[in-house]
């Protein structure tokens, strides 16, 4: 199975029936109206539909319903050849926190890649990336041992729900909007269950799994899952005493090229980056969703938001939502 042939049959199949995409069109608001839904895009026009499907990984349509149920973790994966046969072709996760998880691509008539995620954190809260992706390597090489080097080292963003199931359904509190959400790194089988959820829904239809991934259940599946979300929370809380703490640098001047760190000026707290051209790059650290400071990533050379997932470029532009706006210029 092959994940970016699959997504390109399916935007086959639905421009074969009717479908049209529209990249580069980013969504700045959304309002229910007139039994129907309009939806205001950053450059100027406004969409107009029966039903909107939000499914942006974290969902840029809520403010707050659906981020406090949910918490942004950064996983990291290393890939490198093995002898065809030497694994087994399956998929793998173990019972760690955090879990390693493992499958096989195909290379050829000789080799196969191996491909081994985990070493997982809460977005914006780990500086130690180098460590962990050779922790990852070292406990691949236990494993596996026909696995020589890691030939590809990469991260990603997975979303992971309070009660581990995803979101998927009617957005709380809207009519004829929907959300899928919280894949927990599952997107590919969890989207394909997301779809058999909301269309039903839209066109009024049973569907099987809608109470289950209601976006808006309280149902909380065991006391551990409650204390882990309240120690989550506990970390937007703490994010926000970082308002009154000092900075990392006193001066851009401080940084290498493709370095970033928060510098305070008077009471204020700025994001500083420069790129490896020396460009530096002066912009607000208050993330634009709901007011928590970012933090530089050094391995993806990006801003994260601990609080809720998002992710900004070092000139402040949105890379990952659910903000929707750049930070803010630094005066
Ligand atoms: Fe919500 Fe930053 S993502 S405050």
């Amino acid at each position: 199975f092959h994940p970016t042939k699959y997504l390109k049959g399916l935007a086959r199949a639905i421009e074969a029936r009717g479908g049209r995409f529209y990249a580069e069109t980013v969504h700045v608001g959304d309002e229910e109206k007139d039994g129907g839904v309009e939806v205001t895009t950053e450059a100027g026009p406004v969409i107009r539909a029966g039903a909107a499907v939000f499914a942006t990984n974290s969902p840029t349509n809520d403010k707050v319903a659906i981020h406090s149920k949910q918490r942004p973790d950064r996983t990291y994966v290393v890939a490198g050849r093995v002898a065809k046969g030497s694994v087994p072709d399956s998929l793998v996760w173990d019972t760690y926190d955090a879990y390693h998880y493992v499958r096989i691509q195909p290379l050829g008539e000789r080799e196969d890649l191996l491909i081994v995620g985990g070493g997982d954190h809460r977005s914006g809260e780990a500086q130690d990336m180098d460590e962990r992706l050779a922790a990852l390597e070292a406990w691949t090489r236990e494993h596996y041992p026909s696995f020589g080097a890691a030939e590809y080292r990469w991260s990603g963003q997975v979303l992971e729900p309070i009660d581990f199931m995803p979101f998927s359904g009617r957005n709380p509190g809207s009519t004829n909007i929907y959300v899928h959400t919280g894949d927990s790194g599952q997107g590919i089988t969890n989207g394909v269950a997301g779809s058999l959820t909301i269309l039903p829904l839209i066109i009024g239809e049973d569907s099987r799994y809608a109470a289950l991934l209601d976006p808006g259940r309280k149902s909380l599946t065991s006391v551990t899952s409650v204390g882990e979300f309240v120690r989550d929370q506990a970390g937007a809380v703490k994010n926000f005493a970082e308002y009154i703490g000092p900075g990392e640098i006193s001066s851009a001047d401080e940084l290498a090229p493709g370095e970033g760190g928060i510098m305070r000026k008077g009471l204020i707290k700025l994001a500083v980056a420069r790129d490896d051209d020396g460009t530096v790059h002066q912009r607000s650290a208050v993330c634009t969703h709901l007011g928590c400071l970012v933090h530089w990533n050094d391995f993806e050379k990006c801003w994260d938001c601990p609080c809720h997932g998002s992710q900004f470029a070092p000139d402040g532009a949105v890379l990952n939502g659910p903000a929707v706006t750049p930070l803010a210029a630094a005066d």
